[in-house]
């Protein structure tokens, strides 16, 4: 069966993603801050369990050197922060933003870069991307979300440029937004609940080849302009 590894697998997205592809009977990497708190994970079958801070650097090096030979069919960079939702203009603390740049900008791209000779000796090849659409400039008609807003276009550019990088590789990559969901991080007024996301990204991740790769993609398939 292939592989898939998903990071932050202990609790919305991330969790559902190692849900759905353990019951499918894939060998399933889940990594997590904290496995020993992972309750809903620990009963999984299929899935085996690492601890991983992706804002730690050297842990993200040394665990693509412990897991060294595996290959990995598809890497899925699912942890995320908002950050400080009631941060106004004159508020912005620059400090803060620096965090959340360095989990969903800076880390997504250490773990593609230590885990991209893992993917590209498994059989599919595909890296996918959970962004956000309030990464679109051309989706920003509301302002304001300074810092989740430019992790999260950085994520984008950075993205695709490992998409066009490593496709000699035979490496397909795709940037996605999961929807608004109901998670810690959507709230409770979310529009779709996480199994209808992650049911409609895996059929997008599924279906992705050579001319997906670089492109940004809503869970239902459509694609969203940058
Ligand atoms: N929900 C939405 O409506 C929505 C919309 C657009 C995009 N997204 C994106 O989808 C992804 C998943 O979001 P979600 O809704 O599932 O959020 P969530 O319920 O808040 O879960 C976030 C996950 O990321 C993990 N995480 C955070 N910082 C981490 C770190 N330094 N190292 C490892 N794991 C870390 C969390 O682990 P802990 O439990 O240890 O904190 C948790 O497992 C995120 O990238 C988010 O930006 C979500």
């Amino acid at each position: 069966m292939p592989t898939v590894m998903i990071t932050g697998a202990n609790r919305g997205l991330g969790f559902e993603f190692a849900h759905q592809y353990a019951e499918d009977g894939w060998n399933v990497i889940a990594t997590c801050r904290t496995p020993e708190l992972a309750s809903e994970l620990n009963k999984l079958d299929g899935v085996t369990e690492y601890k991983l801070d992706v804002g730690d650097f050297d842990a993200v090096a040394q665990l693509a050197q412990q897991l060294s030979g595996i290959a990995i069919d598809v890497l899925i960079n699912n942890a995320g922060v908002y950050g400080p939702k009631a941060y106004s203009l004159a508020e912005l603390d620059y400090d803060v933003w620096q965090d959340v740049m360095h989990i969903n900008t800076f880390a997504p791209l250490h773990v593609t870069r230590c885990f991209a000779p893992h993917v590209a000796a498994s059989q599919y090849k595909r890296i996918a991307t959970l962004s956000s659409k309030m990464g679109s400039m051309a989706d920003n008609s509301s302002g304001g979300s300074y810092i989740y807003r430019s992790s999260k276009a950085g994520l984008n550019a950075v993205m695709k440029s490992v998409a066009m990088d490593f496709a000699p590789q035979g490496i397909t990559t795709i940037i996605l937004h999961p929807g608004w969901v109901r998670t810690e991080m959507g709230g409770p007024n979310g529009l779709i609940d996480a199994p209808q996301s992650v049911r409609g990204m895996r059929q997008v991740i599924a279906s992705a080849s050579a001319e997906h790769n670089g492109r940004f993609f809503n869970y239902d398939g459509s694609e969203i302009p940058w």
